[in-house]
């Protein structure tokens, strides 16, 4: 595709679909995790199989098949070790790799690796992901049909189902709503200026590599000399264009199974509500950030550059304190909408004395980091059998975490990025995990905490909800809802290289 920037062309052919769609249409979907069985026999279906690429059809095609790859993957397939190390370290080390990551990212108490169902240690780390994606009644048959063209290079280590909950996430509220709108006609100014309004377009380089991101540049990516490509199959980096871009139209791919205890959460909020439904609902909302049906709890209207859903015309900046939307909700957490400024600086010369630091207490509001450089595309889909609010009600608890047979219900949650550790790895850590969040202290967020205490052994349960001229309304106890049971992180190539993958001599 041709842009404003002359000579730069976007690769939608060469990009994998998924980049560009979450496939709402197809709605049955599976992921086959593969490992490796013959690598000469692997590498032939790579080298052959049909992945659909980033084209806008007229219509949605009626099945759809996108690869990527964990490091292991990419070893078991024979990738030279220099070309790997190419890669970003924490995709290398993978998502399980130590304890100071799992830690990070929340994976300790009941969330600990060492209970995962798959992906917990190098060894059991899927080498290949398949993403399936199907019109109602066709995905069966063209998962046995994979299965059967894959099958003398790949065993399948696990198939992870998914269920249509009719645009649901398994706790009953919409999912789906709010997702950053690539710039793929790269007509963003790609250059590190300071963004004075939120913007919910995200520059290419930020989800693609081999394009540049919101800083300027070329996000770190493997770059091989030319003479390893010398059939010029890979496309040549724009950075530096002596050298074949291995990187260039790919992105990373995170895929954690998350457990979800509807039963536990629904249950929880009835009882703090003293089986009020209103209560009940209200609560739940504030604890999400959005109604059931996916409304806001802030006024809309606003001009978002790059959002047409007027669900998502909305920022913080005018519910500060959170009375609207608790600071601490989820959305709010993964997605603060601010921008490089504090609030309120809007005019030239307030700019510039909050530039200046005149302004202490408007740069001491701006805890949060700027959102534009942690924007997730998230690719989720669901599991398990979804239940209505009734039945939920009085559910049975949950197997303990530690019953590896019982992977329950919940998210496959899947997000792209091009960097794994300044966009998931932040997100996840800083804001989700994290227990001091913007002016919130000693709590975590209040769907996704593991509830651990705190290093100094303080309390995380809590979760609070401002109210107007008064202390905050903190709600305590919260028990652990969601639990991850798996993960990894996977390289999603372009489609060029990922057939260069498939060849590169060991
Ligand atoms: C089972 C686990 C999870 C559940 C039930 C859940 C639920 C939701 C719901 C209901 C929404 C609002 C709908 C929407 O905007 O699409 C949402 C938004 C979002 N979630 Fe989650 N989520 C989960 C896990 C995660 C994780 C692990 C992350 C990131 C590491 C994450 C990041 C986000 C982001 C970025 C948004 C959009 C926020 C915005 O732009 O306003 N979620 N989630």
């Amino acid at each position: 595709m041709s842009n404003g920037q002359g000579a730069f062309t976007v690769d939608l052919d060469d990009i994998q679909g998924l980049l560009a769609f979450g496939y709402g249409k197809l709605k049955e979907a599976s992921f086959l995790l593969l490992d490796v069985r013959d690598a000469t026999a692997a590498r032939e279906w790579l080298s052959r199989c049909t992945v659909n690429n980033a084209v806008k059809l007229d219509s949605a095609p009626p099945t759809a098949l996108h690869v990527a790859l964990s490091c292991p993957g990419l070893r078991a397939l024979g990738v030279p070790e220099d070309i790997v190390q190419g890669f970003s370290p924490e995709f290398v080390a993978g998502m399980s790799s130590d304890e100071s990551r799992a830690r990070r990212l929340g994976d300790v108490g009941n969330n600990d690796p060492a209970y995962w169902h798959w992906g917990n240690a190098s060894e059991v780390v899927p080498h290949v992901v398949v993403l399936l994606y199907a019109v109602k009644d066709r995905l069966a048959a063209w998962q046995d049909k994979v299965l059967t063209e894959c099958a003398a290079g790949f065993t399948l280590v696990k198939c992870l189902t998914t269920t249509d909950m009719d645009g649901h996430e398994a706790f009953g509220f919409r999912d789906g709503i709010s997702e950053p709108r690539i710039d793929w006609d790269r007509e963003r100014a790609a250059v590190d200026q300071e963004l004075r309004e939120y913007t919910n377009i995200a520059c290419l380089g930020e989800f693609v590599l081999g394009y540049p991101n919101e800083y300027g540049e070329y996000t770190e990516r493997p770059l091989l000399d030319a003479q390893r490509d010398p059939g010029g199959q890979l496309p040549r980096a724009e950075d530096e264009p002596d050298m074949a871009d291995l990187g260039r139209n790919g992105s990373y791919l995170v895929l954690r199974q998350l457990r979800q205890d509807v039963g536990g959460f629904w249950q929880f909020v009835d009882r703090v509500a003293d089986g009020d439904a209103a209560a009940r609902e209200h609560l739940a909302e504030a604890m999400v950030g959005r109604t059931t049906e996916g409304d806001a709890l802030i006024p809309t209207g606003e001009r978002i550059p790059g959002e047409q859903d007027p669900r998502n015309t909305f920022t913080y900046r005018g519910d500060e304190e959170g009375l609207h939307c608790p600071i601490g909700a989820h959305i709010r957490r993964s997605n603060p909408r601010n921008t490089d400024l504090p609030p309120g600086a809007n005019g030239f010369f307030s700019w510039a004395i909050r530039t200046l630091g005149f302004d202490a207490d408007a740069l001491a509001n701006d805890h949060v980091s700027s959102t534009r450089f942690h924007r997730l595309m998230r690719r989720g889909r669901e599991y398990g059998t979804r239940q209505t609010l009734s039945q939920a009600l009085v559910a049975p608890p949950e197997p303990a975490h530690t019953d590896r047979t019982y992977d329950g219900t919940g998210l496959h949650f899947i997000c792209l990025a091009a960097n794994i550790t300044r966009q998931f790895e932040f997100v996840q850590s800083a804001w989700l995990a994290g227990v001091r969040f913007d002016s919130l202290h000693g709590e975590s967020d209040p769907l996704l905490g593991n509830r651990q205490p705190d290093p100094i052994g303080a309390p995380t349960d809590s979760f609070s909800i401002p109210v107007a001229n008064g202390c905050d309304r903190r709600v305590t106890g919260l028990p652990q809802f969601i639990t991850v049971i798996g993960g990894g992180y996977f390289f999603m190539p372009g489609i060029r290289a990922l057939r260069f993958l498939s060849k590169v001599k060991p």
